[in-house]
């Protein structure tokens, strides 16, 4: 038996590390990171937006999918965790009134709608999910079995979460808690289509299930849309769930993005960058009276927890991040930051009117949108190609193999797969900001790009 210590693997070789990858985690992942160039890049460390391996750097404009609103290590986490280590704070208190859980509510409290006062501590954004579908169907006594769904949307991969997930047929190939014959799905923003679904079945109706801004397709809810849910949720008595696992901790430049549209919901969750990228934990907010509608008796306390939720350093981290966030100085910067992303992107995309359709998504939860079959063309203006999603998948992830050499990585979704994302830790400043719009144009160059469709159909042939 040989064990690796932490220096082992900080020295592990690439490639050694690339065959314990592909012989323990996954073999597919390691050809699918093959393709994308970063099978080599093994960062061993980070911090802000830069990936360091060696002398070598990457500017992470993923933000881990949303995990990353403060950057990789940022110090007002590091600071956190240390003062935890040093002041021996107790990680595990169960059975006891815990004040790291009291402080981070209230700090929770002091940034969410005043009527948010009752918190859920749980560990992913499914669990919160799933801690959200529990309080609804305990506060409907199960008497209501209507979910409502948005078009591509995604709330997680516990069999909760998946049966509200419409994106990529996740949910296809397994049995979810919720039966298919409860879930509606609605065209996002399609208040006719929703106003016809709700009219029909109002009354067995539990709750509808929105994104303030959709993670896999970066589209935001308009404010026709959300004053249209408020409406009708008002007059057939269901609940509003607003997920703002992606969108909120001030990704869309303030806390909670539905705040913007004046979406009136009933329970809201948040994950990721609660974390500051270092503890894996999310919440539940609802308001008192619905929290206790649902979970009348005492008896009735613990039907919703589990051991890792609420531990006492991800806690202490979560408040002092939330603290942190909300600081003028924070949002002043950030605000600046927004607008120069948006004036930056907005000059790319007159710079190539071709081939960037549009600019999708609001504060740092961007794409750009690319016209795919435009590109084609450079390639070839006589014969037709015609693009079907997997050739578009592939051409992208050559895009972002590209966008890696010039030191950008970043990453689109399946759902959608012509939109580049641009998500940069909301700490990114202007030069960083350059750097992608540099990286971007020179790949949107004809040459470049008639390479890379070239390379695109060699592997598919
Ligand atoms: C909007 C949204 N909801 C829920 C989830 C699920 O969160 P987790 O992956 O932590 O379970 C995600 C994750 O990407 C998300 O973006």
């Amino acid at each position: 038996m040989k064990m690796l210590n932490i220096k082992d693997i900080q020295n592990l070789e690439s490639k050694e590390v690339t065959t314990l990858y592909r012989s323990h985690i996954s073999k597919d992942l390691t050809n699918i990171f093959k393709v994308l160039g970063y099978n080599n890049f093994q960062p061993t460390s980070a911090y802000g937006l830069k990936l360091f391996e060696a002398d070598n750097y990457l500017l992470d404009f993923s933000s881990g999918l949303g995990v990353l609103n403060l950057g990789h290590n940022h110090k007002v986490v590091k600071n956190a965790q240390q003062y935890c280590i040093d002041e021996n704070i107790p990680n595990v208190y169960k059975l006891g009134v815990n004040r790291y859980q009291a402080g981070l509510a209230h700090n929770l409290s002091q940034v969410t709608p005043a009527q948010f006062t009752s918190t859920t501590l749980a560990t992913s954004g499914a669990e919160a999910i799933e801690a959200a579908i529990k309080l609804t169907s305990k506060y409907f006594k199960k008497e209501r079995q209507i979910y409502l769904r948005a078009s591509n949307s995604y709330h997680g991969k516990t069999t909760g979460a998946l049966s509200l997930t419409d994106a990529e047929n996740f949910g296809d190939s397994f049995h979810t808690f919720l039966p298919n014959e409860n879930i509606i799905n609605y065209k996002y923003n399609d208040s006719q289509d929703l106003e016809k679904i709700v009219t029909q079945i109002g009354h067995n109706i539990a709750a509808i299930i929105i994104e303030p801004i959709q993670g896999q397709t970066h589209e935001v809810m308009s404010k026709e849309f959300a004053l249209k849910i408020n409406e009708l949720a008002k007059k057939f008595k269901f609940l509003i769930l607003c997920d703002e696992i992606k969108s909120g901790m001030w990704r869309s430049g303030t806390f909670l993005a539905h705040t913007k549209v004046g979406l009136n919901p009933d329970l809201i969750t948040i994950s990721k960058s609660l974390g500051g990228g270092l503890k894996a934990i999310s919440a539940m907010l609802t308001t008192e009276e619905i929290f206790t509608r649902a979970y009348r008796k005492k008896s009735e306390a613990n039907l919703h927890t589990s051991t890792f939720s609420g531990m006492g350093h991800s806690c202490v981290i979560a408040s002092q991040v939330i603290a942190f966030m909300a600081e003028p100085e924070f949002t002043t910067k950030l605000k600046d930051a927004i607008s120069y992303a948006k004036v930056r992107l907005q000059n790319l995309k007159n710079q190539f009117p071709n081939k960037i359709i549009s600019i999708d998504g609001d504060g740092l939860l961007l794409g750009l949108s690319l016209d795919l079959n435009y590109f084609s063309q450079i390639y070839s203006r006589d014969t037709k190609i015609i693009l079907h999603r997997e050739i578009n998948i592939l051409l992208m992830a050559s895009i972002l193999n590209e966008l890696r050499k010039k030191k950008i990585y970043t990453c689109f979704s399946g759902t959608r797969p012509n939109l580049l994302y641009f998500m940069p830790p909301l700490i990114v400043n202007n030069e960083e900001i350059d750097q992608f719009i540099e990286a971007v144009q020179s790949v949107l160059d004809d040459s470049t790009l008639a390479r890379l469709i070239r390379f695109t159909f060699d592997q598919i042939k």
